[in-house]
């Protein structure tokens, strides 16, 4: 990558795309590079055929990188690891395919996938790709409800399990979930294909369960891939939105790939032959899939995955993991910096971590403090001691890819900064009417000109698709996030302007944690507000009103209340949903319209002085909530 890459996209957005495209092998090429004539639908490399699977594996193979290892996989278990090469990778894909064929997945069907961090995870993927049957991971700590919500909502006819994973040392069950979430499903799940991993007893339901070792491996390692359509989906991830239902963000095959494979190389400077690169995110987040799954692997890449936890069974377990394998580019997220800044710099001083060469981060903005530490402490020994380049990559689930990144060793970089717009991306901050403001001034970001790994719509709903990010301003991508332009034009993101918290980088609704809240029976009202966090960004925060009926308000009572409120959420969404904090309140603030006042919350949630009070309804109320609230943080 060089500079003159982004004024020869300037130049001719789709000709630079068309060329990234030649970076993958097609069947039938393109007719068109972009198709937009019914915006905001868009369509990529139209009429070209292109399979995801076989770009990702196959074609390492063929050109004669079978023995390159794919995968350093780590298990949580110490010692419990495994090197697959192109080669292994290519035979597990087609015997999961075959075995998928068998269990009766065709093109179209859609398949949900709940795993640990473990090969199969990713080889599912990938055989499904291979299949055109679109995957819906679904992250392993979500509930058996989320599960089944998902599962509903794409009509997935198989699930991919497991019977537990690690913990922190110890073996914690899925399967169950599973099997609460295929009996939710009421009849639309026809096999559950279950690998063991921890051994644990599961139940078994003989007309659905399979287990992988005796469905998959006895396969043939022979599968003939068909091309697909590039604009075949490929999956659907869901993630949370202003509202209450998780949103299915629908992926097709021949953009997405061009898009994550370009950036992959782009924005990490990858070199194939001789990087080490390890991406820390679960392939249940978008992050897994385009900076695990498809972006590395398309470009052919020795990457690492890791199971667990970073503190199991010791705090410096991923410096000894970057000891091992030699990592040369890593990347995280910025609430694991802050954790591991908690935990002291003699940690990672006690590993050699020269490999080392680029810092990513990703997920939430990086606070200047937690960039410069990750710099010095886990890039330290790159760049002369003046410390590995960090790339800050603004990206979401619905772009697919990272659209706002510094590049290394191309452009400059600054702490706490993701800098400019990737060649080939046009993004810009705006005001309120949705002209662009000068240099030094904020706003909201947006995306300008169509991408080739965008989200092609909401699975099942364009018109929540045209109304989410394309109706604020016409023709106009919104994010959702609010950012600024610095006095040098470089952007600054800095975060959700809308009712979507970030939680340790994983996106969560409060509306979707207020419905869980008001599902339970002693509560009459919720409102929930994201506060400020040291360490995870943001902390979900509850305020309630209870129902009367609830017995008399004495803190005893209420403590107990509190923590069945807070296992009601982790049950109803999962663990990762779970309020940091719940406070029984007498009253909520609202406006004489009776919209929840949640600027008034956060600065009770923040320990702030209480800010403008005058749209309150009934300005006592604040006073009413400071004075009666119990609260526990436990
Ligand atoms: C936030 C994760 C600041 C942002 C890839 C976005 C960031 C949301 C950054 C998407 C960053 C992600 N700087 N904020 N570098 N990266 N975000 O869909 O608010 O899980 O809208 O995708 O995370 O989260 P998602």
């Amino acid at each position: 990558m060089t500079e003159e890459a982004y004024a020869r996209a300037e130049a001719d957005r789709e000709g630079f795309w068309a060329e990234q495209a030649e970076r993958l092998d097609w069947g039938r090429k393109w007719d068109r590079v972009l198709d937009w004539d019914n915006p905001p639908f868009a369509k990529w490399f139209s009429g070209g055929t292109i399979n995801a699977a076989v770009n990702c594996v196959d074609r390492h193979v063929q050109a004669g990188r079978g023995d390159k290892v794919a995968i350093h996989w780590v298990g949580e278990p110490v010692d419990d690891t495994r090197d697959i090469t192109y080669a292994q990778l290519q035979d597990e894909v087609n015997r999961a395919a075959n075995a998928l064929t068998e269990l009766g997945v065709a093109k179209g069907d859609r398949v949900a996938i709940y795993l640990p961090m473990i090969p199969e995870a990713v080889i599912t993927m990938l055989a499904c790709a291979r299949l055109g049957a679109p995957h819906t991971v679904v992250f392993g700590g979500f509930s058996a409800d989320a599960l089944a919500s998902r599962i509903v909502d794409c009509g997935a006819k198989v699930v991919v399990t497991a019977d537990g994973g690690y913990r922190r040392g110890a073996p914690s069950a899925l399967k169950p979930a599973v099997d609460d979430a295929v009996a939710k499903a009421d009849g639309l799940v026809e096999h559950v294909l279950v690998v063991r991993r921890t051994g644990q007893d599961v139940a078994w339901n003989e007309s659905v369960d399979k287990w992988w070792h005796d469905v998959v491996d006895a396969q043939s390692n022979e599968h003939v891939a068909e091309l697909h359509d590039a604009e075949h989906p490929l999956y659907v991830m869901y993630t949370s939105g202003t509202t209450g239902k998780p949103k299915g963000i629908l992926h097709t095959t021949g953009g997405y790939l061009v898009g994550t494979s370009y950036s992959h190389w782009a924005v990490f400077d990858l070199k194939a032959d001789t990087d080490v690169y390890w991406c820390t995110a679960d392939i249940g987040w978008v992050t897994g899939h385009s900076y695990l799954v498809y972006g590395p692997l398309a470009n052919g890449a020795t990457q690492v995955l890791y199971e667990g936890t970073p503190d199991s069974p010791h705090k410096g377990r991923w410096w000894e993991i970057i000891e091992k394998y030699g990592v040369t580019i890593f990347y995280t997220a910025p609430t694991a910096i802050r954790t591991f800044m908690k935990w002291g710099r003699d940690i990672p001083a006690g590993f050699d971590l020269s490999s080392i060469r680029v810092l990513g981060s990703v997920g939430e903005p990086i606070n200047p403090e937690a960039y410069v530490w990750y710099k010095e402490n886990i890039g330290g020994g790159a760049g002369d001691g003046a410390g590995a380049p960090v790339v800050d990559t603004w990206w979401q689930t619905e772009t697919g890819q990272i659209l706002i990144s510094p590049l290394p060793g191309v452009t400059e970089a600054k702490p706490g900064s993701a800098m400019r717009a990737l060649p080939g991306i046009v993004a810009d901050v705006v005001n309120d009417e949705g002209e662009s403001v000068p240099d030094g001034s904020g706003g909201y970001l947006i995306i300008r000109e169509p991408w080739p790994a965008m989200l092609r719509t909401v699975w099942g709903d364009d018109q929540r698709f045209k109304d989410t990010y394309w109706s604020r301003w016409p023709g106009v991508y919104f994010a959702g996030d609010g950012a600024k332009k610095d006095e040098d034009g470089d952007i600054w993101v800095l975060g959700r302007v809308d009712d979507v918290m970030n939680v340790s980088g994983h996106r969560l609704s409060t509306t979707e944690i207020e419905s869980a809240l008001v599902s339970h029976p002693k509560v009459a009202e919720a409102a929930v507000v994201g506060a400020t966090d040291d360490t995870t960004g943001q902390a979900v925060c509850a305020f309630v009103i209870l129902r009367d009926s609830a017995g008399d308000e004495d803190a005893a009572d209420n403590a107990d209340i509190v923590t069945d409120l807070r296992n009601h959420v982790a049950k109803e969404i999962g663990a990762i949903a779970k309020p940091r904090q719940v406070m029984v309140v007498p009253e909520l603030p609202k406006t004489r319209s009776g919209k929840i006042m949640r600027r008034l919350l956060r600065d009770v949630a923040e320990n702030r002085e209480i800010g403008d009070v005058t749209t309150l309804a009934d300005s006592s109320v604040m006073n009413l909530i400071q004075t009666g609230m119990n609260t526990s943080d436990d």
